[in-house]
């Protein structure tokens, strides 16, 4: 099975910067992960050789919505994927316009990429699986995932994004347990999990692991040698 890779450019390109990283993204071999692109929605069309996901969407599908983006068109345009609830969007979605957003999503035949992720004081505190359980299952309420519908959960300790290390593998590994058995307990079959947090091309060799589906990578995928050497490394 393929390692997924998710690209998450963020807010990091500009229209020019976007054009060139995309000429330097049709230089690398992506044939041993399954790659998904998640640009800016300015630059969605820089990317279209690749899968693609948007980083937000609203939970409506039309109507008077200044600034939203619609999942009914996102999924028209060949949007295939949307991550939702990552940490730098959580303090204007709480987990119940993530849910909302989920179900939109589903609703419009596209993968939600949900993420999770606890502060460095909840983990101290052993709060982890408990913050991760409200997480995950909030967002997935009322969700009909019956059919096997697919969604990837992106695991994001807060205190890893954008940081100088990954958390330890073991660590990543323990927190995967506990969220396949909340993902099982709720009778989903069709998921798949992914770390994403300060994953670069210098520590992607002591994160490893066949109990990791994939990764997904913020700043190291704005740099074509980081993300090449990166996807050298998933083999
Ligand atoms: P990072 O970002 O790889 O820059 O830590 C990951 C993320 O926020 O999705």
């Amino acid at each position: 099975m393929k390692k997924i890779l998710i690209c998450n450019q963020k807010m990091y390109l500009t229209k020019d910067e976007a054009i060139n990283l995309s000429y330097d993204y049709n230089t690398i071999d992506f044939s041993n992960v399954e790659l998904i692109v998640c640009p800016n929605y300015l630059n969605f069309e820089f990317f279209s050789d690749y899968d693609l996901g948007a980083q937000n969407c609203f939970y409506e599908d039309k109507g008077a919505y200044t600034g939203e983006i619609s999942p009914y068109d996102l999924y028209l345009r060949g949007i295939k994927y949307v991550i939702l609830g990552h940490y730098e969007r959580r303090k204007y979605d709480t987990n119940e316009i993530i849910n909302l957003k989920v179900k939109a999503c589903v609703r419009n035949s596209i993968i939600p990429i949900i993420c999770i992720g606890e502060s460095k004081i909840d983990r101290e505190l052993l709060k982890t699986s408990s913050v991760l359980k409200k997480q995950i299952t909030t967002a997935l309420s009322g969700v009909d995932l019956s059919d096997g519908y697919p969604v990837l959960i992106a695991y994001e300790p807060i205190y890893k994004i954008g940081s100088s290390n990954p958390l330890a593998k073991e660590e990543i590994e323990d927190t995967f347990k506990y969220i396949k058995k909340v993902l099982d307990d709720m009778k989903i079959s069709n998921y798949k999990i992914l770390y994403g947090g300060s994953v670069k091309s210098e520590n992607i060799k002591d994160i490893l692991s066949d109990e990791i589906d994939g990764y997904l990578v913020g700043a190291s995928c704005t740099s074509a040698s980081e993300l090449n050497n990166i996807v050298k490394c998933i083999k």
